[in-house]
């Protein structure tokens, strides 16, 4: 079972264990971290499940897509890194992944 390191709005880090076949999004949620708001559900329709993710792990990652681009413009605090965790599979490919969770806008 892949493992992430989650990283709170506190810059607290924490090691979870994530379920392949979930996205990054439920198990933060699942995790019971509360910055990770998630408010469309993982519908990409709110940005609010909004992460930095490792760099060395980018291209391990699904393409951003158009409307996960948009929405993610749409936020004060886009970095290079930024992704949608709820469009972001848990796969064994990202095993220990580091993921921040975004400030809210
Ligand atoms: S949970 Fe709403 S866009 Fe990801």
């Amino acid at each position: 079972m892949p493992k992430l390191v989650i990283v709170n709005h506190a810059g607290e880090e924490k090691e979870i264990e994530a379920t392949v076949g979930r996205t990054v999004m439920e198990v933060i949620r699942d995790a019971g971290f509360d910055e990770m708001l998630a408010l469309c559900g993982g519908c990409c329709s709110c940005a609010t499940c909004h992460v930095y993710v490792d760099a060395a792990f980018a291209d391990k990652l699904p393409a951003v897509s158009e409307d996960e681009d948009d929405l993610l413009d749409s936020s004060d605090h886009r970095e290079p890194t930024s992704r949608l965790s709820c469009q972001v599979p848990v796969t064994d490919a990202i095993d220990g992944m580091k993921v921040t969770i975004a400030p809210a806008d």
